[in-house]
């Protein structure tokens, strides 16, 4: 896709606020120290911690908890004047931390592929107290969007994978195995192909093929062959005739901790938003549009997005364009993790650019 002023125009929503005034957000509590860091396990469960989780205020005011918060500003250590490019903002939990580290003569450049979550943001960030600008826009164009915006290069680059929570809660998007709507899965509603077409459309080997590489389901075969025999007879519209044909599918010998139908679910999302294609193009990208001493951090939620990025940021290295700032993925604490389910597979890879590159 080429990206010209015009696109930039279009759809950037609000070019440099300047409000001068800071942001009174709940999430200065999380970093201002208070986060509990290494709660250990047993006194978790001592407290019932784990068996009920605490559902935090954030998610019921804005739709998602950020994941692995305080680790990503300690991390990717925004400083006051800086540029950060936010490529997934979401509802904006990230963007708003970060605007408050970089202060009025920042600027974030805010981009998600959800009309509705970057106008959500939008809100949010209204007065952030930076310069925010907004791009309805695909990070894998992170590139285009950057030259529309004029701006060569940023400090820091942030990418939180996937699905908000209100994106997964929400009966629009067909996104849950466990709500019923269409069986629709795109986050951007520019992309062209639904998951109902390949559900319905896609050859018996394809359909097994894809539920394979995206997810490792073993049963993709007996999976797939399912679909095609429930398609014959009635077309699949929905996510609850979906998830009924693949736990049908699936022995209850075989039913495991998880729901038979969460690979499969994953799997069509991947390939509906090309989300492995687009996880590449941006890390394709990226060296070229930090500054030297520049910040990228990745927040992953399957093993196959950890080791693309874990791989990419070793090629880096190897080729002296960067540090690799985790040598192991961090991964949540067990508080957050028992207090948002949602973070428990995240995992952050951080890597700053060398001065000399
Ligand atoms: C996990 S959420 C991000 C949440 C955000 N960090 C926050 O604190 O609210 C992922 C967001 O990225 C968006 N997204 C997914 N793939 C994208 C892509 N290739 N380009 C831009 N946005 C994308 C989704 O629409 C969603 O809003």
């Amino acid at each position: 896709m080429s990206f010209t002023d015009e696109h930039a125009r279009a759809m950037e929503g609000m070019a440099g606020t300047r409000t001068g005034q800071s942001c009174p957000c709940l999430f200065l509590s999380f970093s201002a120290g208070l986060w509990p860091f290494h709660v250990p396990a047993k006194t978790l469960s001592a407290l019932g911690m784990r068996r009920k989780p605490l559902r935090h205020m954030d998610t019921a005011q804005h739709g998602h908890e950020p994941v692995l918060l305080h680790e990503a500003l300690e991390l990717l250590s925004a400083q006051s004047g800086e540029t950060i490019l936010d490529c997934t903002t979401g509802r904006g939990g990230h963007a708003l931390a970060l605007a408050q580290k970089i202060g009025k003569s920042g600027t974030l450049v805010c981009l998600d592929v959800d009309p509705g979550n970057l106008d959500f943001a939008r809100q949010r960030l209204k007065n952030a107290g930076c310069n925010c600008r907004f791009f309805q826009a695909n990070f894998a164009h992170l590139g285009d969007v950057l030259d529309a915006a004029n701006i060569p290069a940023v400090d820091v680059i942030l990418a939180d994978l996937g699905v908000s929570t209100n994106q997964m809660l929400s009966d629009q998007y067909g996104l849950s195995f466990t709500i019923d709507g269409p069986l629709d899965m795109r986050l951007d509603p520019r992309l062209e192909h639904t998951a109902e077409e390949l559900v319905n459309g896609l050859p018996e080997k394809q359909l097994a093929d894809l539920i394979f590489n995206h997810a490792q389901d073993r049963l993709s075969r007996r999976i797939a062959r399912s679909i095609v025999q429930a398609r014959q007879v009635k077309k699949i519209t929905t996510t609850a005739q979906l998830a009924g044909i693949v736990r049908s599918s699936v022995p209850h010998a075989r039913f495991g901790q998880i729901d038979p139908a969460t690979r499969t679910f994953q799997a069509l999302r991947m390939e509906v938003n090309h989300e492995m294609e687009n996880l590449s193009e941006l890390l394709n990208v990226a060296p070229s549009r930090l500054k030297p001493g520049g910040r990228i951090g990745i927040i992953s939620f399957h093993s196959g997005e950890d080791r693309v990025v874990k791989q990419m940021f070793r090629q880096w290295a190897s080729e002296n364009k960067c540090d690799v700032l985790t040598s192991k993925p961090i991964v949540p604490t067990e508080f957050e993790m028992a207090s948002n389910p949602r973070s428990r597979s995240a995992k952050m890879r951080v890597a700053r650019m060398r001065m000399d590159q």
